[in-house]
This record gives structure tokens, sequence and C-alpha cells, in this order.
């Protein structure tokens, strides 16, 4: 296994400080098929086969939360055909999902507003869930048609509703009643955000829960990311000072 270019032992592993929690803005495919000439959906092809490859590595490896950016509310607006394609592709996962990955030790969960999806889809993105909801191994947060900002409004909604019924006064309202409403409630907040295809922006991922999270950019784009990528971005997450505000 690659770590660092070589073999893994657990030595190795407990020399470095392991985030709990890591997201990956999967970003890159589009330009992987420009590059070859191809149509843009055989970047997402290529990008689920990485998005694959990378989640059994971050389970193996003793990451407790993988969060993976796979849909955003803005990318309704690509072309028909490609919002198609990724549509096929998502199905196509979630059927291989509940039937081929049934041993693995992944839970998987949906952050985003299923309600976007086809009945056929939303029914697979149930089925994974409730299928792998009493395994014990990582949390597989899987983005799908999820903006955060998005995700702010329907917790500040909720929060209102609450202190209009008199459930909730003003002074309940916290940093941590928010999070609550996020839904990522009841999880860390993520310790390292990656983002490869080289580009400096958050794109309107998990705004509320990445204030103190370390970010790592990497010049690949997402179906050329290899395990050792994920050493490396490991290795420059390690080596960071995290001071939370402080001293
Ligand atoms: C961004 O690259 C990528 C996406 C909008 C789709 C990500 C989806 C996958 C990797 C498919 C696999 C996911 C699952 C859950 C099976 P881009 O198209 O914006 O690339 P570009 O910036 O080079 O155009």
């Amino acid at each position: 296994m690659a770590l660092f270019g070589k073999t893994k032992t657990d030595a190795e592993i407990s020399d470095l400080i392991l985030p709990r929690h890591v997201g990956i803005i999967m970003d890159g495919n589009g330009r992987w098929a420009k590059k070859r000439g191809l149509p843009r959906k055989a970047g997402h092809t290529e990008g689920a086969r990485t998005f694959r490859k990378i989640t059994r590595y971050c389970s193996e490896i003793g990451i407790q939360y993988l969060t993976v950016y796979a849909f955003s509310t803005e990318n309704w607006r690509r072309p028909e055909d490609e919002v198609g394609a990724l549509m096929k592709l998502f199905k196509s996962y979630l059927e291989e999902a509940i039937s081929d990955f049934k041993d693995d030790d992944i839970v998987v969960r949906f952050i985003g507003d299923k309600n976007g999806f086809s009945p056929e889809l939303r029914a697979l993105m149930e089925e994974n869930e409730a299928c792998s909801r009493d395994r014990t191994g990582m949390v597989l947060n899987i983005a799908m048609n999820y903006g955060s900002r998005d995700e702010i409004v329907r917790a500040v909604k909720s929060i209102a509703a609450d202190v209009r019924d008199g459930k909730l006064s003003d002074a309940d309202i916290t940093e941590r009643l928010v999070s609550d409403r996020l839904y990522t409630a009841g999880q860390p907040d993520p310790d390292l955000i990656i983002r490869p295809s080289g580009e400096y922006r958050i794109s309107n991922f998990m705004l509320w829960q990445s204030a103190y999270t370390e970010f790592v950019i990497m010049n690949k784009l997402w179906p050329d990311f290899r395990k050792s990528d994920l050493d490396e971005a490991l290795r420059i997450y390690s080596q960071r000072n995290r001071r939370y505000g402080g001293v």
C-alpha cells in the first residue's frame, strides 16, 4: 500500500497526525477529458473510479469521516447531457454499492437535498443509508445536490420555526445549535479539505464547518489523483500547526 511510496506499517501511520474528517472537492474531471479530446462525461466516469479507490483507501488507513463533493446545487446549470451522464454514474454506483460493497464497513450518508433527484435515485440513496447504518467503520458523506449556503438557510429556517413555536429562546441559539441543524449534525468538523486541480476556491462546500479546516490544494486533476497524492496531502496536513485562533 502506498504511504509515501513505502509499504504501509502501523508505525508509519502512527507517525502522522491523521485528520479525523477529510473533505474532498473532486474537481478537474472536465479538464481531464478535454486534454484527451474526450467528452466531459468520460472525465466523470474516470472520476468515479478514483472516488471508489480513494474512499476504500481512506477507510483502510483509519480516516473516520470522509466527505466528497459529488454534485452541487449549482451543477444543475450544466448541459443536459452532462447532468444526465452524472445521474447515470450515481445510479450505477449506488446499485453497485448495495450489492458489491456489502462487506465494506463503510457507513454511507448523503448530505444535500435528496428531493432534487428522481424517485428512483432517491430510493437508492435511502437504501444505501439504511443498509449501511449499523456499520461501525468510516462514515462516508456523499454531498449531492449540496450547497453550503442552502444548508445554512435551512438551519436558520428550522431554528426560526422553533423560536416562533416557543420551543427555543434567543439565548438557546448558539454555535452548537446551528451545527446541530446542518446535514453534518453530530459529526466533527473537517480537519482537512483537499482540492485537486489547482483551483483556490471553496465553491460553496462546508462553509460553516470549515472555519478552522486546513486546506491542501493539489495540482492534479481528480481522475489522475492517486493514493500517493492522498498520502502527500496527509503528510502536509500532519506538519501544519493548528492554532484555532490562539497562539
Ligand atoms: C467537478 O469537476 C466534478 C463534478 C461536478 C462531478 C464529481 C463527480 C464524480 C467524481 C463522479 C463520482 C461520484 C460518485 C458519488 C459516484 P468539473 O467537471 O467541474 O471539472 P472541470 O473544472 O475540469 O471542468
